[in-house]
């Protein structure tokens, strides 16, 4: 079979045919995705019907996993999938719905917001690989907006202002903005702010890209309303309908994409439909921050 892919918007994603995920990956295939993923920075696999190891087993061919746990407020208890695996869906351990104002549901439903997986961790995630296995009647979709071409159409003032200035992130910001805010001691000591560069490179590409992500909510040595205002600016740039694609799900569907050079945000849904998404992660190369600030600048201008 020979790998083909269709371009799905003028920016970004990419349907890929020719392919069976079941199977093992090549390493020539595995390049192929590599290659792709740089280039259109969302993949769809469209109704490839995974099992969860089948699933795990394409992700860990492309990378090193990242630990999955310990990014929502599901206990233990409300495990349903092995711990290689968020659960990005709206199910109990028992596999029963969440109630409509469960404390677990309404932290997780802001990944409504414009993100990028684990933006707050101090190593961020590469790729994310989310599978649908139940899809509700209507809704649902999941955005993906380019960061790298959001950072292209900025002009040359903005390009300035931002190169050199890091953010602070944690889910403690992206909650808050949209009124939860009640946490534990224990969470608040979790969800510890953790920096990050708020103008990344893409390693291979050297494609520079926006960092953003709804979990940002400080910029280092800023006031926070000057903070919150350019950032709020700069999302509402970065997420122009030219540089989305908007993934309507059918079960059994895959989607990759790379959160280092997209933002992406689930639609609402039926809150009383299951949907059943599960997701796997590849960790990043390394902390966004590495590369000090003004030694990049140096390398940049030499
Ligand atoms: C995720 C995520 C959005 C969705 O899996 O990281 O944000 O539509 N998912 O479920
Ligand atoms: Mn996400």
């Amino acid at each position: 079979m020979t790998i083909r892919l269709r371009a799905l918007s003028t920016h970004i994603g990419a349907q890929v045919e020719g392919i069976d995920l079941r199977r093992p990956l090549s390493a020539e295939q595995a390049q192929i995705i590599h290659d792709e993923m740089d280039r259109y920075a969302v993949l769809v696999f469209r109704e490839q019907h995974l099992d969860d190891a089948q699933h795990l087993a394409f992700t860990q061919a492309l990378g090193e996993l990242e630990d999955a746990r310990g990014s929502s407020l599901r206990a233990n208890a409300d495990f349903r999938l092995p711990t290689t695996f968020a659960d990005v869906s709206n199910l109990d351990g028992n596999n029963q719905v969440f109630a409509a104002g469960d404390r677990r549901r309404l932290f997780a439903i802001g990944n409504r917001l414009w993100h990028s997986d684990s933006s707050f961790k101090p190593t961020p995630a590469k790729y994310s690989l989310l599978r649908a296995v139940r899809t509700p009647s209507r809704g649902g979709n999941t955005e993906f907006a380019h960061m790298g071409a959001a950072y292209d159409a900025l002009d040359d003032e903005a390009k300035t202002l931002i190169e050199d200035l890091v953010c602070e992130h944690s889910q403690l910001y992206s909650r808050e903005s949209v009124g939860f805010s009640e946490f534990t001691d224990e969470e608040r000591v979790r969800f510890k702010p953790v920096r990050q560069r708020l103008v990344r490179t893409l390693p291979r590409t050297g494609r520079k890209s926006l960092y953003l992500s709804s979990h940002a909510g400080t910029i280092v040595g800023w006031t926070i309303p000057e903070a919150r205002l350019l950032l709020r600016d700069l999302n509402e740039h970065a997420t122009q309908r030219q540089f989305v694609y908007s993934h309507a799900w059918r079960e059994g569907d895959l989607v990759m994409w790379d959160n280092r050079q997209t933002m992406h945000r689930a639609r609402p849904y039926p809150a009383d439909e299951p949907r059943d998404m599960r997701r796997t992660t590849l960790q990043g190369e390394g902390p966004t921050l590495a590369v000090e600030p003004g030694e990049h600048r140096a390398v940049q201008t030499a």
